[in-house]
């Protein structure tokens, strides 16, 4: 369809031919104008995506030793341990809820139990890792380090700003990664000092609907006796499928 255009537009229009700039575009039909830009949105929306997913990963998260660290399923040993039917147990129910998950598009809290070393945080890396090739906000956050960060915090003040920022990204990261959960206790029987319980309280209730991925040394009545129960309860799946037990395995941590 020729639109039919004003004396002005045709002016104007023959003033940038005499200087050489091209005037296709006013000459689109609506139909390809709307395409046009929704090419140009969705260009947008994608390098915008691909922007904040390196963000999450890279400087919103908490990583131990500051710089992100990656592990795949195929990295994934069995005759690492002696018991490699437990070994293998492990990564096919993590493997099997990640398809769930990622493919399905379902979105729940999984969390991995077990005592150190014996490769729960990989478990989770590697989840965090087929997230992020389908594009997903991934965050990733030592509680032990957070703590820490608490501990300093009325020290040294510019930290007050940046955990609250690191709150505010665990709240909208869309896949969350809580690692060695429970590390944050302060020593035996005594609980999760009050100002970062009432920061997870918020992240917990903020991230209804999404997925939290949980590492923890500790059983879950001891992360109930450290938290607010409520807290817990809806933090940790209650669903046995979500939970991976590393039973009959050992530590094996190269030191
Ligand atoms: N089955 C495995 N195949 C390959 N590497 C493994 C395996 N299990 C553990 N590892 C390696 O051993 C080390 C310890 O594993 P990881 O950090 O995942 O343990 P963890 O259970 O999270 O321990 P912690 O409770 O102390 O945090 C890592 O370097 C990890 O890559
Ligand atoms: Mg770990």
């Amino acid at each position: 369809m020729e639109l039919a255009l004003s004396p002005v537009i045709l002016k104007l229009m023959n003033e940038a031919k005499r200087r050489g700039i091209s005037v296709d575009d006013v000459r689109e039909t609506p139909d390809q104008r709307a395409q046009r830009e929704k090419e140009f949105e969705d260009k947008q929306r994608k390098a915008w995506r691909k922007g904040m997913k390196k963000k999450f990963w890279e400087e919103y998260s908490v990583w131990p030793d500051g710089k992100p660290e990656e592990f795949t399923f195929r990295d994934w040993r069995p005759n690492i341990q002696e018991n490699v039917e437990a070994t293998k147990y492990v990564a096919r129910q993590t493997l099997n809820i990640t398809k769930e998950l990622v493919e399905q598009g379902k979105s729940y809290n999984v969390v991995f139990l077990g005592t150190p070393g014996v490769g729960k945080t990989s478990l989770a890396l590697a989840m965090a890792n087929e997230f992020r090739k389908v594009g997903k906000f991934v965050m990733f956050v030592s509680t032990t380090e957070l703590k820490r960060m608490y501990d300093n915090m009325y020290d040294k003040k510019d930290l007050i700003p940046k955990v609250d920022n690191i709150v505010t990204w665990m709240k909208k990261a869309e896949v969350l990664i809580l690692d060695d959960f429970g590390t944050e206790g302060m020593g035996r029987d005594k609980g999760v000092r009050v100002d970062m319980q009432n920061s997870m309280y918020e992240v917990v209730n903020a991230r209804k609907g999404k997925t939290t991925l949980i590492t923890t040394n500790n059983r879950i009545e001891e992360l109930q006796a450290m938290y607010d129960p409520k807290i817990i309860s809806r933090l940790i799946p209650k669903n046995k499928d979500h939970q991976v037990v590393f039973k009959g395995m050992e530590d094996v941590r190269e030191v």
